[in-house]
Order: structure tokens, then sequence, then C-alpha cells
């Protein structure tokens, strides 16, 4: 038995050993065996799912399924489906009775990523489900009753969301029993040789490489740069420069140049983009296959193209929102309103 103490890594392929993280590890040990809801906050890559998994490895439902729901991936209508299941006739494309994804879950866990895109009337189905654990699928009358644990994670401030109106207050208090919050990577380089190291040794074996070492310059600009990717852009980092190299030792000149200090950093929020390198972007990152037909991936492209447009004309502004708002031609509370939706409060 795990001792619930102890503050190691809490799954074999976890790596990173600095306060924060056995900070994050404790936790994970103290809230395993329970009952309580679990609510893990952290950037996109920071780790949320792999802390997920381990509150299930260590609890006494290890033994029971673990089922991840992207909520984030799903339209309102499919999501619903996915997560309650439906009966036959339920909708037009429901041509057979479906198991939703909680009953899947009946006797382990369910992890419900990406809480924060759930829409406000599924929420409210959400909510009777972690009060009375119970809901009816799609289309029946029929209620079902699970038992399982219920783990969700969020890349947002749900704080944040309760006050702009789009997120449920009973919700978040419900979901927010045991917070876990897992810092950036920028804020725990100290591990990023541990984690270069593990990767470097897991990409080599893979791709049949003999890279051992990873030469000093490298490492300094690795723990220099601010990763706003997490623990899965250094990852994907990595992978690709094993793929590329050809000597032993893993050298600087095999990382992108915004990673070596020679060109700004590009996040997804700022991104200084020009239309045809989103819509490139959209492709590449399996977004436009990913979307489905309800108009899932018009609305995308349009929030993209408004939120980079918003960007420019703010950045231009100086931050000053009647400004920005009279270039735009809309009024300054639907701009204030859009500020808020696509995070660019600190835009100046
Ligand atoms: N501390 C860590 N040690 C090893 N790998 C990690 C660590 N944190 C994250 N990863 C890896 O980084 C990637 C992103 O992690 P994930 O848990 O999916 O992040 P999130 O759910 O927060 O987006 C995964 O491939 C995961 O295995
Ligand atoms: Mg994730």
């Amino acid at each position: 038995m795990d001792n619930v103490l102890s503050d190691a890594p809490v799954l074999p392929d976890m790596i990173g050993y600095c306060d924060v993280m056995r900070d994050v590890y404790r936790l994970t040990r103290q809230a395993a065996p329970t009952q309580a809801t679990v609510l893990l906050t952290g950037e996109t890559g920071t780790g949320k799912e792999l802390i997920a998994r381990a509150v299930h490895e260590l609890s006494n439902r290890a033994t029971g399924p673990f089922i991840r729901v992207n909520c984030g991936a799903l339209s309102e209508s499919l999501l619903e489906s996915e997560l309650f299941g439906h009966t036959k006739g339920a909708f037009t494309s429901a041509h057979e009775n479906r198991t939703g994804r909680f009953e899947a879950a009946h006797g382990g866990t369910i992890f419900l990523d990406e809480i924060n895109s759930v829409s406000y009337k599924l929420q409210v189905k959400l909510l009777r489900v972690l009060q009375e654990h119970e809901f009816e699928r799609v289309g029946d009358t029929r209620t079902i009753q699970v038992d399982c644990r219920v783990i969700a994670a969020t890349n947002r401030d749900l704080l944040d969301l309760v006050e702009e109106g789009t997120f449920r207050e009973d919700l978040y208090y419900r979901l927010n029993v045991i917070p876990i919050d897992i810092p950036p990577l920028r804020e725990r380089a100290d591990d990023i040789p541990a984690l270069v190291d593990y990767f470097v040794e897991r990409y080599s074996k893979l791709n049949n490489k003999k890279i051992s070492t990873t030469d000093r310059q490298a490492m300094n600009c690795m723990q220099k740069y601010s990763w706003p990717g997490n623990v899965r852009e250094l990852q994907n980092y990595i992978e690709r420069a094993i793929v590329f190299s050809q000597g032993e030792v893993l050298e600087e000149k095999l990382f992108p140049p915004h990673v070596r200090g020679l060109a700004p950093v590009r996040t997804t929020r700022s991104s200084g983009k020009n239309l045809e390198d989103l819509c490139r972007d959209l492709v590449t990152k399996g977004m436009v296959e990913n979307a489905n037909a309800d108009g899932v991936l018009h609305q995308r492209i349009v929030s993209l193209v408004e939120k980079e447009l918003i960007f420019q004309v703010l950045q231009m502004s100086q931050g000053t929102q009647t400004k920005a708002a009279t270039k735009l031609g809309i009024n300054r509370n639907t701009l204030h309103k859009k500020i808020d939706d696509y995070q660019l409060g600190d835009v100046q």
C-alpha cells in the first residue's frame, strides 16, 4: 500500500521532484482513497490527465474502469449522448440504443476533461449525477443509478466563468471538493533536466537512436524557455529533435528558433498570425477532422479570426478599449464581453 504521506511521484512515468510537485503528489495520495470529487486545474500540458489516472490507480476503484471524456471536443448534443447514452430513435442518427460513459464508468472513475466547455444545460444534468448519482439516457424516462467517482479538469479558472455567468456556481462548488493545481512548467524549471533526460531516453529507444546525452547549451536554452505548452510541448520538441538527430549528442540546433531564444515565442493566445497561418494550424492540429458536422468548425474559425482581430486592434490602441471599440465599429460593452471570452484582458 502506497504511504499516504509520501511525496514521491505518484506514477512510474511521472517525472519531477521540486517542492511544488511534491505538494501535488502528497495531495493526490490523500485524495485518492476517498470518494471525493477532485478538480484539477492547470494550463494545458501540465500533467492533469496523469494526475487523474494516478488518483484512480491509487484508489480502491483501481480494478474498475477509468473513463476519460474530453468535454471540449464535442458539441452539446453529442456530448450529452456520449455522457448519458441514448435510446434508439431519440434523434435522427440514433439507430441503436447506446450506453453512455457514466454507465461505462460504473464501479470506477470518470474523468471529465475540459469541464469548462460544458454548456449551461448539460451542467444541470451533471450536477444531478454528482449529487444524486442518477440520470436518464437521452430519449428515455427510466432513471439509471451509477456508482462512479468523478474527477474533472479545467485549463480556465472556473470562478472567472462563474462571474461571467457561463458556469453554474452550484456545480463549481460541487466539483471543487479537492482542488489540485498543477503549476506551469516555467515555474518548475529545476525539473526540466530530469524531464529532458527521461524523454531523450524514451524517444531514443523508440526511434532506435543512440543519443544518450544532451549538450549543455541545449539544456540551458530549454531551462530558459517559457514552455507555454508545458510538458507536452517539451515532449514534442524532444521527440522531433531525436528524429532529426544524427550524432549521439542532442544539440541546441535541433530545436526551433523560438525555443533557442532566436525568435519571439508564439502562444495560441496572442498569436500575431496571419489568416493563412491560422487556417494551416487548424488543419495540422487535426481540428478540421475533429470538428463535427453541426457548425462547430465554422464557429471555431469565426472565433479564431475574431479573437485575432480584437487582439491586433487592442494592441494598436495600446489596450484602450474605447478606442478599440470605435475602430472595430462595435459598442464598448460588446467589446468588453468579447475581451473576457477570449481572455484578452491584459493586451496592451
Ligand atoms: N511530470 C511529468 N512527467 C512525465 N511526463 C509528463 C509529466 N507531466 C506531463 N507529462 C506528459 O505530458 C503530456 C501532457 O500531459 P497531460 O496529462 O495530458 O496534460 P494536461 O491534461 O494537463 O493537458 C503527456 O504525454 C504526459 O505523459
Ligand atoms: Mg489534457
